[in-house]
């Protein structure tokens, strides 16, 4: 098959690496950044092994092309692939996956290798194991041509693990001080129109607002309704509203929203006292590389305060080249030393990293404040902390019942670090903050949102009987599900069984929108069933009531039904499927391996999906 591309020699990546003399061409299946940048790390080490890399992104090349790589002397391609969701290609990985799993051509002398990257493997494999890395490893053992070995990187193993070339051994124990970008003034008359203040790619994009909103248009969204969904109880359960009656945007249930978030303007404060900089200095990071596809890391120019409240991430744990990097700002021996043990592959150094960094939840201020020798310049800063992410919500809503809003569900993320340190989940508490009332209807309440496509769906026909099992906010979507089954069954409809198994930890505290779904229930329209976990001396959990109901579940999937897993909750999906294999087991008297067979085929059809999250 050939992707359907233009024929002009821009997008051949082929040219460009022959125009520019390189050999090493990294291609990154990113959908929060994270593959993205480990790509752009891998291109740039490549200078180390005598090479010369470029990174590339698959939706904006001709990979068709890729045979063609044979054509440069001592050439790689590397592959760092991430996967979403279920497991699922990223949506710049899409396109390039459908043309890999219907047969790529022969790629003969070309040598590659791969790095898969995923935070689910380790939790959920089946799930994580299906297509995308699938179509992947398929691609690299049908064109095994160079000794390869394709590694999973998982989140949770954030230590780095070394591949072997035929060319080049690269170890990743070290790094280098290599900068990528120069920083550059801007002019104090610089057209203040033309300096970036948060928006997404194109400046001006928030003052002056144009659909179509997509990820790199986002539309501001006026938050209507912000309220608490908890009766009592110290933590948050936020239920928000945001309007798009004005916006043209459209949405379907199951889909997902992504919100902006800023940073917290405390700690964007307190990092420009540390760094000793005036926060409205505007300036301007630009690609030495002059060939590069991205010229800057974010949009610029932009002043210190925008780019560390709008774009960058300043609360995550700094990586350990982070670290390598920052050790180069010290006069103090000892804390050199310090900083450099936490990035070595050692036992120690690994430990060191894990305490330090991880379990003491220190972000970059934390770093900065409990190494006092510190002085890295804040440019430098902003070149090596990644890009600050949206946050993706699964929608509450269903259109057919609000078309002109769509609603979130998420629970406040707040907790205080074994250094006492109060840390803020960054979208939830921006968002705790934006509550409408009569003085505050402003502009102040706007977040910039899009809507992404999702798999999970609601059978085509409401004939078709559903069972949901989503606790805590896990119930989101299926909030959606239930609203639009509801609809069809109020225009007379014929509405198969839609069955809820619903948990939180106690009845009169975090269950959520309980008169909505006692209302359904009373309805007919609902058959609801609650696990209050924490409401007696023993657990109670959904997967509990789930093994009192074999006869429903079974019912169900006899019935052409659709099982939906939804949640947040660490180790639920991973119990509910066995609690699955188990009914299978039991009321289809097959072996656990043809039990799993039998969920991966309800899987390809759609008819066994999950949307989990950790
Ligand atoms: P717990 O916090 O009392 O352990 C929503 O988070 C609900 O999911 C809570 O009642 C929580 O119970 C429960 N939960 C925690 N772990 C779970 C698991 N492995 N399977 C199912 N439910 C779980």
């Amino acid at each position: 098959p050939v992707l359907e591309r233009s024929e002009s020699s821009d997008t051949s990546f082929i040219t460009k690496m022959k125009n520019t003399s390189r050999n090493v061409v990294v291609f990154y299946g990113s959908q929060t950044g994270t593959a993205e940048e480990f790509a752009t790390r891998l291109a740039k080490d490549a200078s180390r092994y005598g090479m010369k890399g470029m990174v590339a992104d698959p939706e904006e090349c001709e990979m068709d092309d890729l045979a063609k790589l044979a054509e440069i002397e001592n050439s790689l391609a590397i592959f760092c692939m991430a996967t979403y969701g279920e497991g699922d290609p990223t949506d710049n990985a899409q396109e390039f996956h459908e043309y890999l799993a219907n047969g790529s051509e022969a790629m003969t002398g070309v040598k590659f290798a791969l790095f898969v990257l995923s935070h689910a493997i380790l939790t959920y494999l089946p799930f994580v194991l299906s297509h995308a890395i699938l179509t992947y490893l398929l691609f690299v053992l049908s064109h095994a041509i160079l000794t390869y070995i394709p590694f999973v990187l998982s989140h949770s193993i954030l230590t780095y693990l070394p591949f072997v070339l035929s060319h080049a051994i690269l170890t990743y124990l070290q790094f280098v001080l290599t900068r990528q970008y120069a920083l550059s003034p801007v002019p104090e008359d610089f057209p203040k129109e033309k300096i970036f203040t948060g928006e997404v790619a194109r400046v001006g994009s928030f003052a002056n607002q144009k659909p179509p909103y997509d990820v790199k248009n986002p539309y501001l969204a006026p938050i209507t309704v912000n309220k608490e969904l908890h009766k009592g109880g110290d933590r948050s359960c936020m239920h928000i509203e945001l309007d798009i009656s004005e916006s043209k945007i459209r949405y379907e249930t199951g889909d997902h929203v992504a919100i902006y978030p800023i940073n917290d303007t405390d700690i964007v404060e307190k990092l420009g006292q540390r760094l000793g900089i005036d926060l409205d200095t505007v300036f301007s990071l630009t690609n030495i590389d002059e060939d590069a596809s991205k010229k800057h890391p974010f949009p610029c120019p932009c002043s210190y305060r925008t780019a560390l409240m709008h774009y960058i991430d300043i609360t995550n744990p700094p990586r350990t080249h982070v670290l390598a990097e920052l050790a180069e700002y010290t006069e103090s021996q000892t804390d050199k030393e310090f900083l450099q043990k936490m990035t070595q592959a050692t036992e120690e150094g690994k430990k060191l990293y894990q305490d330090w960094i991880h379990n003491d939840h220190r972000n970059i201020l934390a770093v900065l404040e409990d190494i006092p020798s510190l002085h890295p310049p804040v440019d430098h800063i902003c070149e090596l902390l990644p890009r600050l992410q949206p946050r993706f919500y699964s929608i509450s809503s269903s259109p057919k019942v609000y078309p002109k809003s769509i609603h979130v569900t998420a629970v406040l993320i707040q907790y205080t670090t074994p250094t006492n340190r109060l840390s803020n989940g960054v979208c939830t508490s921006w968002l705790a903050s934006k509550k409408p009332s009569e003085d505050n209807n402003s502009s102040q309440l706007r977040v910039p949102i899009y809507v992404r496509k999702s798999q999970f769906r609601l059978p085509f026909k409401p004939s078709t009987p559903i069972v949901m099992i989503g606790p805590g906010t896990g119930l989101a979507p299926f909030r959606g599900f239930i609203q639009e089954r509801n609809y069809f069954h109020d225009e007379g409809k014929p509405v198969a069984e839609t069955i809820l198994y619903f948990g939180c930890r106690n009845k009169g505290v975090d269950f959520i929108y309980e008169e909505e779904m006692m209302k359904y229930a009373e309805k007919k329209v609902l058959t609801l069933h609650t696990a209050f976990s924490r409401d007696q001396p023993n657990k109670v959990y959904v997967q509990h009531l789930i093994d009192q109901n074999h006869e429903e579940i079974w019912n169900v999937l006899n019935n052409n039904g659709h099982i939906y897993i939804c949640g947040d909750a660490k180790n639920m999906a991973r119990d509910v499927h066995s609690m699955m294999v188990k009914i299978l087991t039991t009321k289809g008297d097959m072996s656990t391996s043809d039990a799993e067979d039998y969920i991966k085929k309800l899987q390809s059809k759609g008819r066994y999906s999950a949307d989990v999250w950790s």
